[in-house]
């Protein structure tokens, strides 16, 4: 990807282009799809809201991909899907009008209010905030992608309930994604180390997990320590 291409990752108008042609790869999954997602969520994730629960989800950027559909087929069906890109919305809407299709800026949610989400799930979307000409692997990163991640970050912590999971999917190291997102105004704790989903290479994906404030139990996890 040209860097010019990769610094225009963070405006609507990019990927309504992309999202307008069917035959762009945007229009599939990006980092990993489902196949590859089950085996981490089911182990790490999942447990915390047994079958028979319905978290409040909420979808950041959730593109052309299939996760939500997966995830709303397994019983979570109060699911919102927050996207800046009006013609990717047009498209997904009505593969599930039972889940609420926001036409929102991730990076400033006003509409949604604080403390209303239990899982909040990011693939590929703080990437493309991070997607910035010839940093985009974030070498080096200019002030931009600092402010725009650490609003980001700020908003996904303000619309999570207190215990609330963030699950940010990416393809960068720890020592960025860390600084990126554990920013003033936020108090993630970590659920998990980083996780990998793809073998050693060039660009990693990896599974973060944080939780908004302390970590709660599980209800199993509570059982068995009582
Ligand atoms: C790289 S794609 C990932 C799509 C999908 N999550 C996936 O894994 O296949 C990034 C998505 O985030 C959306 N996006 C990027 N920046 C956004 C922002 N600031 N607010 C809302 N959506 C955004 C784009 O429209 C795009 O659909």
């Amino acid at each position: 990807m040209a860097d010019s291409e990769a610094a225009e990752m963070r405006n609507a108008d990019y990927w309504d282009g992309r999202y307008s042609n069917e035959d762009d790869p945007a229009t599939k999954e990006w980092h990993v799809g489902p196949d590859k997602l089950e085996g981490y969520l089911e182990e790490n994730i999942y447990p915390r809201w047994p079958q028979g629960t319905t978290p409040k989800i909420v979808q950041l950027g959730s593109g052309a991909s299939s996760v939500p559909f997966e995830m709303y087929s397994r019983g979570y069906t109060d699911q919102t899907c927050v996207e800046f890109s009006a013609a990717v919305i047009a498209q997904m809407a009505p593969k599930n009008p039972a889940i609420r299709w926001l036409p929102h800026d991730v990076r400033n949610m006003p509409e949604i209010e604080s403390n209303s989400f239990d899982f909040a799930f990011d693939k590929a979307t703080f990437y493309a905030l991070c997607a910035w000409g010839p940093t985009h692997l974030l070498k080096s990163i200019p002030p931009v992608i600092v402010e725009d991640t650490a609003a980001y970050s700020r908003e996904v912590f303000r619309i999570l309930k207190p215990g609330g999971v963030f699950v940010c999917i990416n393809i960068f190291e720890p020592r960025y994604v860390n600084h990126l997102l554990k920013v003033e105004g936020t108090n993630w704790t970590d659920l998990h180390t980083p996780m990998a989903l793809t073998p050693a290479g060039w660009a990693v994906t990896r599974a973060y997990g944080l939780v908004k404030g302390p970590i709660e139990p599980t209800d199993s996890e509570a059982a068995a320590a009582a």
